[in-house]
């Protein structure tokens, strides 16, 4: 080969990496995998008699305490809120986001026929007559967790239900389909796959159900430790052994194929629905039941009850200085604290004030996952809160200076101001709240 062929091979392969690199930088970014979970969605072709419609709100008439709970979510609202309706215009208006946020066949103007693409981004779209438009407000209404197969789920099977029922083997086999997302792609690094919930929780040794836990749901006061408790205890109204799931093969794949005993083990239910006796419709005997509450990051006293914290002067001091330590410990969520999109985030501020409040040091720190998104996907680093073990801050001052008192803040962020402004949505509401602020004075009159 002489110089000029090598030159021309050469400038080739150069613009094929460039362009490689300039593709990976402007291409639409499908940051999941779309899964047979949720790849098409639910069938309603048969309504179970006497059931008319699918509505809640046909479920109200009998079941009005599940509906009034229910109303109050944000399940109620995935396809409403706002900030859902904002991104998924940003992101085009993908279909597969609906088998998610608007699960049931019936709430979608389009029939899902096929898929043009082996990722199944592209699905083939037919009109679709069944189309209810109330229905779609309903997001993820009660027959999106409650219908399979034209039966009503539930977890007991032996009532004297009008509709046909069959009975579920765990209650958290519901919360699977829409809170697993895969992520295993050859560019795509995820440590944890997106909304990685269920994968933080198997990934967290002992991060199953305990004492702690169980006292929680009952509405009892918080043990005021932050060390792992002794030994799991199961649960009372489901008799098993909460095993450790295993361990590390879930981070890497293996979190798609969760296997019964393992989803068990999980606790979504026991901890975001709480045991309530009560009838299950009106005028009906009580029976053990579950609120249907979910709250999560929209609930700042949900977040508080998830969190230990305090914060005290520290007692090795170095001679000249004043030492401040903050802990702050998740010893109420078996996944990581915060968890969900990698929007949410945790930041704390350990400030020295002066006596108008005005900040002369300060320190921040932000508990979060962070990812790269180009030109490959790549999980950088997460700096959230494992269960069960505290994480300290350290705030040093020097004895002698104008400072009147130390102050530490933790605030819970449902979303970051730069994603907002890159998707062109204000919000109504705060997206951000304090979970804790306490100040110490530094001097003792
Ligand atoms: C006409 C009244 C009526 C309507 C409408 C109705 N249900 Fe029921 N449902 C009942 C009765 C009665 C029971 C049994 C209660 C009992 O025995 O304590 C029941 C039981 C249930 C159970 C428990 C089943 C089990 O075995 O665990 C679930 C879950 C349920 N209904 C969900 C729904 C949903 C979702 C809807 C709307 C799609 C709905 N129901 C509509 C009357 C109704
Ligand atoms: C049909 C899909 C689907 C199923 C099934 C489902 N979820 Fe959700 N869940 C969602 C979506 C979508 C959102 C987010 C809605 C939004 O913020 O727009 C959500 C949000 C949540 C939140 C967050 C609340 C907040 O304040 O942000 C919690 C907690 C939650 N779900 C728990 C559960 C549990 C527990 C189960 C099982 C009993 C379950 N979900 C089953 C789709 C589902
Ligand atoms: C996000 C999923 C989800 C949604 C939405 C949902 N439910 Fe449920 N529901 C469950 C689960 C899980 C259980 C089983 C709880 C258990 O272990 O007892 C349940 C149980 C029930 C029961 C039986 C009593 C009990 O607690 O076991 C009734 C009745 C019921 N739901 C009615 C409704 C109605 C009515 C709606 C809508 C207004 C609704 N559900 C919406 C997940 C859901
Ligand atoms: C031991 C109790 C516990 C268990 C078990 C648990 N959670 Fe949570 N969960 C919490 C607490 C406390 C919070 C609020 C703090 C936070 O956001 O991490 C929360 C928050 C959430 C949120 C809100 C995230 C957001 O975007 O606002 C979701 C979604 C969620 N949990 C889903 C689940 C699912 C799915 C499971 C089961 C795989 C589960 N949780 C198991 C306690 C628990
Ligand atoms: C596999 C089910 C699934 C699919 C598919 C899905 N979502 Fe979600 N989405 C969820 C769940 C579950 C939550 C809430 C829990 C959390 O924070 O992770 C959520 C939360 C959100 C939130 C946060 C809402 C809030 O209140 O802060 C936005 C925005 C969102 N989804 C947009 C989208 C868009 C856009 C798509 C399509 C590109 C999509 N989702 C596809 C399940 C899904």
């Amino acid at each position: 080969m002489d110089i000029k062929n090598r030159t021309v091979i050469f400038i080739i392969v150069l613009i094929a990496i460039i362009s490689f690199f300039v593709w990976r930088f402007i291409r639409p970014m499908n940051i999941y995998v779309v899964s047979e979970a949720f790849e098409r969605p639910i069938d309603t072709s048969t309504i179970p008699a006497p059931l008319r419609t699918l509505r809640a709100t046909e479920c109200a008439t009998c079941h009005s305490d599940f509906y009034d709970e229910w109303r109050t979510t944000i399940h109620s609202q995935a396809w409403t809120d706002p900030y859902f309706q904002a991104d998924w215009k940003f992101e085009n208006k993908q279909q597969t986001c609906k088998n998610c946020h608007i699960p049931l066949d019936r709430q979608q103007e389009h029939k899902v026929l096929g898929f043009r693409d082996k990722e199944k981004w592209d699905p083939i779209l037919a009109p679709n007559p069944q189309f209810d438009p109330k229905l779609q407000h309903e997001g993820v209404t009660c027959a999106a967790c409650h219908l399979r197969e034209g039966k009503i789920v539930g977890v007991y099977g032996d009532t004297q239900a009008p509709h046909p029922v069959r009975k579920l083997d765990d209650p958290n086999q519901v919360c699977v389909r829409c809170h697993v997302v895969k992520g295993e792609r050859w560019d795509t690094f995820f440590r944890i796959p997106p909304c990685g919930t269920v994968a933080e929780i198997t990934a967290t040794k002992n991060a199953h159900l305990s004492r702690q836990d169980i006292d929680l749901l009952l509405g009892a006061p918080k043990i005021n430790t932050a060390t792992k408790p002794d030994q799991p205890v199961p649960l009372i109204e489901t008799p098993q052994t909460p095993e450790s799931p295993p361990v590390d093969k879930e981070i890497t794949g293996a979190y798609s194929e969760i296997t019964a005993s393992n989803i068990k083990g999980l606790g979504c239910v026991q901890c975001h629905m709480p045991l309530v006796k009560r009838p299950l419709v009106v005028g009906g005997k009580p029976r053990l039941a579950r609120r249907h509450l979910w709250r999560g990051g929209h609930d700042p006293e949900m977040v508080k009850r998830g969190l230990e914290i305090s914060f005290q002067a520290a007692s090795d001091s170095a001679p000249g200085k004043r030492g401040f330590i903050l802990t702050v410990t998740n010893v109420g969520a078996a996944h990581y604290l915060p968890t969900g999109t990698p929007d949410r985030h945790l930041t704390v501020s350990l400030r020295l004030l002066d006596k108008d409040g005005g900040v002369l040091k300060q320190e921040i720190h932000t508990l979060k996952r962070t990812i790269m998104w180009r030109p490959f996907i790549v999980d950088l680093w997460d700096t959230r809160l494992l269960r069960w073990q505290p994480r300290r801050y350290r705030l040093d001052i020097p004895e002698k200076q104008n400072g009147e008192t130390v102050e530490a803040v933790v605030r819970y962020h449902l979303v970051a101001e730069k994603r907002l402004k890159r998707i062109g949505y204000k919000s109504e509401e705060p997206l951000a709240y304090d979970v804790f602020r306490k100040q110490i004075p530094l001097r003792i009159n």
